[in-house]
């Protein structure tokens, strides 16, 4: 029988990310002090301990799940994948009272259908669990408490234990959203992706339910995003420290008394900025986020330098007259906020169009499962008087 690969030095920790993500990702990690990292297809790699794993998943904002690799091998037929798997020492990993679920993604020819490897590890497992103890463990697809990752590439097999469970994006500390909510990590990374200073006074004009605001927030207190979160599914797992995790969840930062800069959020829509008032709630900064019920076109920058990052409706989810909107944004900008650096995300090539402002900077990148477009408008401090 294989032994169990988890040493303790040496495990491959791979951080999945969103599309167009891994080099933010792969930075924000470099600033963590993880030198070495290996850029995959929406993923970084890293060599670490578990006790990284604990750290990382409490840390680490633009990951969506991190995985440990179990094993990995090449496989010449279906069968071969039973069996090799069931060399895998998977009673070592969890125990019997727990629920279990296999997912992952397979890109082969050996199986037609995408599902039955998943069906075979999960055979592998539970036949493991019988021969040992005479008892298997239950599958729990929606909620279960340990999860494995199988990936498959042709012939090749990577077999993981997903250490988060449920995304990370899944803060705990978003309990009002709006009609189209930005995903958590995907606001942090489009934070971290357009290299905002953490000092320089930070606007969200279309805030909705606050999860801009909250992500530049966190990031500017290094207060860990998912401070408010209880569950990982590496508390699941037999080998789980209580003591490491103890220790690295009571070292964390989590209370401020103030902000670097100002934080500023508004939407036209009462309900909306209502909701982002909630969500301020449990955070110990929420009192310092000014939070207001206007038009993005009422906001007038003063003489400081500004920073915007917004999701302006697209048309997708929220009914808007984009060309109209967009125009207007553009105008807004030029005339409203001198001296500042404006970025955009919107899957709305045509409210880009109407904009009226040259790009410095754009990145394709999604948001769920729409493609996006992430630009940098930069005005400056002339721009308001050379117009009039
Ligand atoms: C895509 S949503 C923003 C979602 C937000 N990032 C979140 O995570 O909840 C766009 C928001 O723009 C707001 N909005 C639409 N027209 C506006 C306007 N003229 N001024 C300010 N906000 C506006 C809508 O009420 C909506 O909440």
């Amino acid at each position: 029988m294989k032994s169990n690969k988890l040493k303790l030095n040496e495990l491959k920790i791979t951080l999945k990310c969103g599309f167009g993500f891994e080099e933010t990702l792969a930075e924000e990690l470099n600033e963590m002090g993880y030198e070495e990292t290996q850029i995959m297809n929406r993923a970084v790699r890293i060599i670490g301990t578990w006790k990284d794993v604990y750290f990382l998943n409490l840390n680490v904002r633009c990951a969506i799940s991190i995985l440990v690799e179990l094993d990995h091998f090449f496989i010449r037929s279906d069968e071969d994948l039973y069996k090799k798997a069931l060399r895998i020492d998977w009673t070592s990993f969890f125990d019997i009272s727990k629920t279990f679920a296999v997912k992952g993604a397979v890109f082969s020819t050996l199986f037609n259908n995408t599902q039955y490897p998943f069906l075979l590890i999960k055979d592998a497992i539970v036949d493991k669990f019988r021969d040992e103890y005479g008892e298997r463990p239950n599958v729990e697809l929606k909620t279960p408490h340990v999860v494995f990752d199988v990936y498959v590439k042709e012939n090749e097999v990577t077999i993981s234990v997903n250490t988060s469970g449920l995304p990370l994006f899944q803060r705990g500390y978003r309990s009002s959203v709006g009609e189209a909510p930005l995903n958590e990590v995907v606001a942090a990374s489009l934070i971290r992706l357009s290299k905002w200073d953490r000092k320089t006074n930070f606007i969200d004009p279309f805030c909705g339910s606050g999860t801009i605001l909250i992500e530049a927030a966190l990031l500017a207190t290094g207060i860990p995003s998912n401070i408010e979160r209880q569950h990982y599914a590496f508390k699941n797992l037999k080998n789980f420290d209580s003591e490491v995790w103890d220790e690295i969840y009571a070292n964390a930062k989590r209370i401020v008394r103030e902000l670097p800069c100002s934080i500023v959020g508004s939407d036209i829509s009462d309900e909306m900025v209502l909701k982002t008032r909630r969500n301020l709630r449990a955070m110990s900064f929420g009192r310092f986020i000014e939070t207001s019920v206007k038009s993005f076109s009422e906001i007038q920058s003063s003489d400081e330098k500004c920073f915007v990052l917004s999701n302006p409706p697209y048309g997708e989810r929220i009914e808007a007259k984009i060309p109209e909107l967009y125009e207007s944004i553009g105008n807004w900008l030029k005339h409203n906020m001198p001296n500042t650096e404006a970025w955009i995300i919107s899957s709305s090539e045509e409210g880009f169009k109407s904009i009226g402002l040259k790009p410095s900077k754009k990145y394709k990148l999604y948001n769920g499962d729409l493609e996006c477009s992430f630009r940098r408008f930069d005005i400056y401090e002339g721009s308001k008087r050379t117009k009039l």
